[in-house]
């Protein structure tokens, strides 16, 4: 693979805040294509947070993040960023898979 590769998730800076109390502190973090990353930590250390944050379930207060090279919830005009709509972030989504921390699955349907 090459250095200039898109990477698959590239944040900058992430800042996560809740209710004033600033969780995610200038978080910079890239995963190339085929890459395994593993985040740790100690509990409430926010991981959680930043995985929420990739797929925009989460707004960030501060940075970016990109997912296959493209901004993650926002369009930029110029030096403004304007959140997309739900159907355009829930089309985002679509292409990133998550498993909850509580599954929240179906209880009515089986893996078959
Ligand atoms: N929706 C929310 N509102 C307020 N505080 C929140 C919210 N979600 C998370 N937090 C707080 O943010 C911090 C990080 O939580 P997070 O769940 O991301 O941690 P974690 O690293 O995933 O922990 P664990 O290892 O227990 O899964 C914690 O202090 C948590 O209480
Ligand atoms: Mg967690």
């Amino acid at each position: 693979m090459t250095g200039t590769a898109t990477p698959s998730v590239a944040a900058y800076q992430v800042i996560k805040r809740f209710h004033g109390n600033e969780i995610l502190k200038g978080v910079d973090m890239t995963v190339q294509r085929g890459e395994v990353v593993c985040l740790i930590g100690p509990s409430g250390s926010g991981k959680s947070t930043f995985l929420r944050c990739i797929n925009h379930l989460e707004k960030i207060d501060g940075g970016a993040l990109y997912v296959d090279g493209e901004l993650m919830g926002y369009r930029q005009y110029g030096e403004k960023l304007i959140e997309l709509n739900e159907t355009e972030i829930a089309r985002r989504r679509a292409g990133i898979g998550m498993v909850f921390q509580r599954f929240n699955l179906f209880s009515h349907m089986t893996a078959l």
